[in-house]
């Protein structure tokens, strides 16, 4: 068992483990109040709410179940979810658990911040991308038809449970889902190296890029400045995402976003030709296309509405080589240079 400490708004753990052998001592006393709602997908349940509810002793727990799939971070399966908590009688003293990838963990984490005002939360990430990223740090939400995480808030959960065993049930494309995650951390911090990605150690490099993102959260947790670093490849990867309609997986979307950044990176003169080969060459190691299949005119169209677009202009995250990242606000028009 690993464990790393945060401290953000709340100081908590997060236990990076095998076969829930830890979860009793780490977890269980952690849990507020006697009544659990443990929130899953179609896909999960049936693989691990049984066992986790076996580990749950002394307390009465509701499952709340949504269909998987990014299209389901909707408003309507919020309302439909804190509908659910309430008839179930759910009080403030109730923990929510979140049992699943991204889409649950943002899904239940924004239910857990705002019904009754907030109640305690506990991350139980299942995917490889939610085990390294969306499980920390906080930012919570769901889906608008205007675009992805318009509605959400910060809320830090009171401890985060990573049980590696879920790795071996997880399809081969959210494993590379995953994968873009991680490779996103070697273009922002040295800490991950491309070679950590030729020989992968799964527990190794999900601690590295917990504590990667652990040291930026600390540093700003609401996204003022240095966490803006963590959008390495997300500013076109979210547009791509959107046109896509989500069909296709975040970490895929991340990945053809990535290798726009490393262009414009070239482009703007913050790596060489042949770092841009070096780091393209790197990605194709993901086994995803990078082909670009959507024109700027659309890309452009989508970045614009972007939350973290300022009207035209954006903060794009460049990478200046292996190991650092850098911010800098751009016209949205520049974009089209990547192309
Ligand atoms: N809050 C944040 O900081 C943050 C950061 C990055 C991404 N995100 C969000 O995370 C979401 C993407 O997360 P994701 O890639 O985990 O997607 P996901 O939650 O859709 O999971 C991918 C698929 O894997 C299935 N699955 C989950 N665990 C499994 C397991 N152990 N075995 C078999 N199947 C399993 C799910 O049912 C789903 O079909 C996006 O909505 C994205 O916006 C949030």
């Amino acid at each position: 068992m690993k464990q790393i400490n945060v401290k953000a708004s709340k100081n908590y753990t997060i236990t990076v483990d095998r076969a829930f052998e830890n979860f009793k001592a780490q977890v269980l006393p952690l849990i507020k109040g006697n009544v659990v709602a443990v929130i899953t997908d179609t896909n999960v349940e049936p693989l691990y709410y049984a066992q986790l509810e076996s580990l749950l002793t002394g307390k009465t727990v509701c499952k709340f179940v949504i269909p998987a799939g990014e299209e389901n971070k909707n408003a309507e399966n919020y309302i439909s979810l804190v509908n659910a908590l309430a008839k179930a009688g759910l009080s403030r003293k109730s923990t929510v658990i979140g049992l699943g990838g991204g889409v649950v963990g943002d899904m239940s984490a924004f239910v857990a911040s705002t019904y009754m005002r907030g109640v305690s939360y506990i991350a139980i990430p299942t995917t490889l991308l939610s085990m390294v990223d969306s499980s920390v740090g906080g930012k919570t939400g769901i889906d608008l038809d205007s675009g992805k995480n318009l509605l959400g808030t910060f809320f830090q959960p009171d401890t985060v449970y990573i049980n590696l065993d879920f790795l071996n049930t997880l399809p081969e494309r959210e494993v590379k889902s995953g994968l873009g995650e991680i490779m996103k951390y070697a273009f922002i911090d040295s800490r991950i190296t491309p070679s950590d990605l030729q020989n992968i150690n799964y527990e190794d490099l999900i601690v590295k890029s917990l504590e990667i993102k652990r040291d930026i959260v600390e540093r700003d947790e609401r996204e003022s400045g240095d966490r803006m670093l963590l959008n390495f490849g997300h500013t076109i990867g979210h547009a791509i995402e959107k046109l896509y309609d989500y069909k296709v997986s975040h970490g895929e979307c991340v990945l053809k976003g990535m290798a726009y950044a490393i262009e414009l990176s070239e482009k703007l003169g913050f790596i060489s030709a042949e770092q841009k080969e070096t780091s393209l060459n790197f990605l194709n190691g993901a086994g995803v296309s990078l082909e670009k299949e959507f024109n700027i005119s659309q890309i452009i169209n989508v970045v614009k509405s972007d939350k973290k677009a300022d009207g035209n202009t954006v903060n794009f995250v460049f990478t200046k080589g292996f190991g650092e990242g850098v911010i800098k606000k751009i016209d949205i028009a520049k974009l089209s240079e990547c192309f």
